[in-house]
């Protein structure tokens, strides 16, 4: 063996030599230190704003939709139990007839809904507009959207070698609204991503239509792409781009809200003009242009007015029950944002991409932020999300519920939940999150009070408010026809009156205890309910009658170590008659 290689074979039997553990220590070390270098390097990379921020940013997001990208199940009809009421959902499963691309893939995301007459109307990415009274009533209108300009945006999309990545389900419907204007004329109002061929850009766009008098049935109505007047073009038209996506209208923001006299107001969007995903000043920043901005049109002179600026892509605007102008705003990474708009107030300035809460979505400071997850010197939220939901349309409740009465309903993407605010002068009181299981899109309040829904699974979701059925009251009328000795029922009555201290009857409030209402032959310890004991989990079986009688007169007995306390029955034929209740319970949902 040469000298050369006698220092590393002597190192070698040196390593072999130390105790396995030390070697795994050593290793470990090693990794740890290579990983903390390489998190180190892109945190710098983005806080310096040096090249390669870009490419990490990219490959987190791969990595993240890789991961993130699960199947969304198909929801169905079901009871959501909030803290005030519990809402009833009835689902319609909406064919809106989008065409596959040459590649299979079916782009339909965006849309708006609306009222008119007794119908909700949708307006989705293809382009038709559907009407529905219910979930089991969805008809296709013959009112068609404006034209977008779809036919340029392919071409443009299929040009061989212009080096831009073009994603063909940006171009978006962003919302529709019916509105009716004092002097009683009605109107359909679309706004949309508008592609222009002859110069390659793209506008938010806003166009109208005016309904003859008098008819207010979708079914009556035939409006063609070539009936609508475009009312409002965002300035400047937006270059393609060559970072990132090439046209960016899922960032277009482009929601819709009435005054009730002669101003609409709509959300105009960064489209990714952030100074990260372009080169070049974040254009939300710019004062002078109409994107990064809410927007005030003026529909008797057809003039437009820039209200505020500093935005990213606001999915929902309302006005609320104080008269105030609200929008809700997609932070990236932390910083979702409900914001106050001053219509009248002067044009302030909200912070995007300067200041926000929040932080790339690669965890990295943004790199245009000048501090780190703070908003100061700007017009501060009226509340942020942290971290992010990804906040969609909103709504004003108003005779959905009195419990509801005022509050603003948010709805959200990443999160699939509805976010309903409280508020109470100029602060959020509280917000409650009630998960609903699809990506929503639009939250509308029909005329006739039902909160509608539309998912970007193509749902088409009614909903109505039911009081929370106060289990003390179900019980009593259970009783009355009970066939039961007199002491049995008594004790019946007031074992029940400490379970339901814990437990709800009412299917999927699991929030103190498991819900009992679908207890009954059901594997045991699998409700929704998080503070299960290891006793329970472990606990083998289906709750059938028997397993259900032994467990009520013994609980300990049955899973030691059970979080349930006793239950102090002193008849075994009350222990008996409770699990019949809770089959009877099972067979109500
Ligand atoms: C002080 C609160 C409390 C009271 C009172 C109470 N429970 Fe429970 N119950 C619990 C908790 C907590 C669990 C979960 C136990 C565990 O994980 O070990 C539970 C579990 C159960 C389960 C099993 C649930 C499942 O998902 O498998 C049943 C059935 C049940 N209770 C019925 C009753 C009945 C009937 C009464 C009245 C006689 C009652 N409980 C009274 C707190 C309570």
């Amino acid at each position: 063996m040469s000298d050369a290689s006698g220092l590393p074979s002597q190192l070698l039997a040196r390593w072999r030599a130390l105790p396995g553990w030390l070697r795994t220590a050593v290793v470990a070390c090693i990794l740890a230190g290579v990983a903390g270098l390489i998190y180190l390097a892109g945190f710098q990379t983005a806080y310096r704003e040096v090249g390669p921020y870009g490419l990490l940013d990219k490959i987190d997001r791969k990595i993240t939709q890789r991961f993130a990208s699960q199947e969304i199940p198909a929801l169905e009809d079901q009871a959501y139990p909030t803290i005030l009421l519990t809402l009833r959902s009835h689902v319609a499963k909406v064919d809106t007839g989008s065409q596959p691309d040459r590649r299979g893939r079916v782009f339909q995301q965006g849309g708006g809904l609306t009222s008119l007459g007794d119908d909700v109307l949708l307006l989705p990415y293809s382009g038709r507009v559907f009407a529905a009274i219910s979930a089991d009533d969805v008809r296709p209108t013959h009112i068609f959207a404006p034209y977008r300009g779809e036919d340029e945006y392919l071409a443009a999309a299929n040009q061989p070698d212009s080096g831009m990545n073009f994603h063909l389900g940006y171009l978006r419907i962003n919302d529709f609204k019916h509105i009716t204007r004092p002097d009683g004329t009605h109107m359909l109002v679309a706004s949309y991503s508008e592609f222009h061929g002859e110069e390659q850009c793209t506008t938010n766009t806003v166009a109208t239509v005016v309904l003859p008098d008098g008819v207010t049935d979708a079914m009556a109505l035939s409006i063609q792409p070539e009936d609508w007047t475009v009312i409002f073009r965002a300035q400047p038209c937006l270059p393609l781009k060559t970072k990132h996506f090439a046209m960016e209208g899922q960032m277009a923001s482009g929601q819709l809200e009435y005054d009730g006299a002669s101003t609409l107001y709509l959300t105009s969007g960064d489209y990714h003009f952030d100074g990260m995903r372009t080169e070049g000043d974040p254009i939300a920043q710019n004062p002078d242009v109409d994107y990064g901005k809410v927007i005030a049109i003026d529909l008797q002179s057809g003039e437009s007015r820039r209200l505020s600026y500093g935005h990213r892509n606001m999915q929902g605007m309302a006005i609320g029950a104080d008269g105030e102008l609200y929008i809700s705003e997609h932070g990236p990474r932390g910083g979702d944002e409900l914001n106050r708009i001053h219509p009248d107030g002067p044009y302030l300035n909200y912070g995007w991409p300067v200041a926000s809460l929040g932080t790339a979505y690669s965890a990295t400071p943004l790199p245009t932020a000048a501090v780190l997850g703070r908003h100061d010197g700007y017009e501060p939220p009226v509340v942020s999300w942290v971290p992010s939901v990804a906040l969609s349309g909103m709504t004003l409740i108003h005779g959905f519920h009195e419990a509801w009465e005022g509050d603003l309903l948010i709805g959200s993407l990443n999160d699939r939940a509805l976010h309903r605010v409280r508020l109470q002068g100029d602060r959020a009181l509280y917000i409650e999150r009630i998960p609903i299981g699809s990506r929503i899109r639009q939250v509308h309040q029909h005329t006739d009070g039902q909160i509608v829904l539309w998912t970007d699974n193509q749902e088409l979701i009614f909903l109505t408010a039911e009081d929370l059925a106060s289990p003390a009251e179900q019980i009593p009328a259970y009783l009355a026809n009970l066939d039961a000795p007199a002491n049995i029922k008594a004790e019946f009555e007031t074992v029940m009156e400490r379970c339901i201290e814990c437990h709800a009857l009412v299917d999927g409030d699991d929030s103190r205890a498991p819900s009992l209402a679908r207890i009954y032959d059901n594997d045991i310890a699998t409700t929704g309910y998080e503070g299960y004991s290891d006793a329970l989990t472990g606990a083998s079986g289906r709750w059938t009658h028997d397993q259900l009688v032994e467990f009520l007169m013994d609980p300990d007995g049955f899973a030691p170590g059970t979080y349930m306390p006793i239950t102090e029955i002193e008849h075994r034929r009350t222990a008996e008659e409770i699990a019949t209740y809770l089959a009877w319970l099972d067979r109500q949902f």
